[in-house]
């Protein structure tokens, strides 16, 4: 790896394990550990680092001075790369999807104060620019200049997350992570050992697509996972008090924040699903925690 990014890798805290302690999940003879991604760094946390790294590997051997990405004004991804940028000292460059707010989103203010140049577009520009995939894809794209995609999902992305996987240092039946591209969930499903299930859960409404998408993405096919369309709560960043409710009453319980647009959503679903007797008893099951939580300064949490 590029030396610099083994000297950024260095100043991070390690994954760690944490059980859940909570008498639902005794109640039904479920074990539940959080894999703490998001302890990992204060600002590159979660899945952002795991995608962006051997994408950032590549772009550091070809020689790239300039990142360009794209993302909403809430996106976890333009943050975490904006960030990592300024650390690198590489030029950073996003589309941001909408007209320019009056006032810009905490996200939007964090990433201009790094350095990111921002370029507002309409919906209908940033639906196109979702075609373009490969780092060199985008029209006009200058040989310095280095395109990652939406959210990160790119097939570098794979290599990053399933380190994660082989991490775990004991055996499971299952792993849950939140879904958005379906990028953290297909690297989960290329490197956990045979026996374990994987369980997405989408973070968007009419997520069908996600089945195709992630299944495009595995060098291998694999029949031990399943993605739960369930617990959108109405669209992507969309919530309600019931998911803010069960958030809040999580923290008190364990001292762990949530957000509501990805790890809300799953620990919401896999709780729903447990009490629902969906599983085995005496299963144990890994929950990613895939970080985001600067994403919630968006919301009344
Ligand atoms: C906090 C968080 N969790 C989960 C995801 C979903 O990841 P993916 O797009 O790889 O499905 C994202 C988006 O990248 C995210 O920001």
């Amino acid at each position: 790896m590029h030396p610099a990014l083994s000297q950024l890798e260095h100043s991070f805290q390690p994954s760690v394990l944490t059980q859940i302690d909570d008498p639902l999940l005794s109640e039904h003879n479920i074990e539940l550990w959080l894999k703490r991604d998001d302890l990992i760094h204060p600002i590159i946390s979660g899945n952002k680092w795991r995608k962006l790294k051997y994408c950032l590997d590549h772009a550091l051997t070809v020689g790239a001075d300039t990142l360009m990405s794209m993302g909403g004004a809430y996106s976890n991804h333009l943050h975490a790369l904006a960030y990592t940028g300024k650390v690198l000292g590489l030029k950073t460059h996003a589309f941001i999807r909408g007209e320019r707010p009056s006032v810009l989103t905490p996200t939007l203010i964090d990433i201009q104060q790094w350095g990111m140049e921002l370029t507002f577009i309409s919906r209908t520009e940033y639906r196109q620019l979702r075609q373009y995939k490969q780092h060199d894809a985008l029209p006009g794209i200058k040989p310095n200049e280095y395109w990652i995609p939406e959210g990160g999902a790119q097939v570098l992305a794979l290599k990053g997350i399933a380190e994660l996987v082989t991490e775990i240092p004991v055996c499971y039946d299952l792993i849950c992570v939140p879904c958005g591209t379906g990028t953290t969930l297909a690297g989960i499903i290329g490197a956990v050992p045979e026996q374990v299930s994987v369980l997405g859960f989408a973070a968007l409404k009419s997520a069908g697509f996600l089945n195709a998408d992630v299944d495009a993405l595995l060098v291998e096919p694999s029949l031990h996972w399943q993605v739960n369309f369930d617990y959108h709560f109405g669209g992507f960043a969309n919530s309600n008090a019931t998911l803010l409710q069960f958030m809040s009453a999580f923290a008190q319980r364990t001292g762990i924040l949530l957000e509501p647009v990805y790890t809300g959503k799953m620990l919401y679903g896999l709780y729903d699903l447990i009490t629902q007797r969906h599983f085995k008893p005496g299963q144990r099951m890994i929950a990613v925690h895939t970080g985001g939580l600067q994403g919630n300064r968006g919301f009344k949490v």
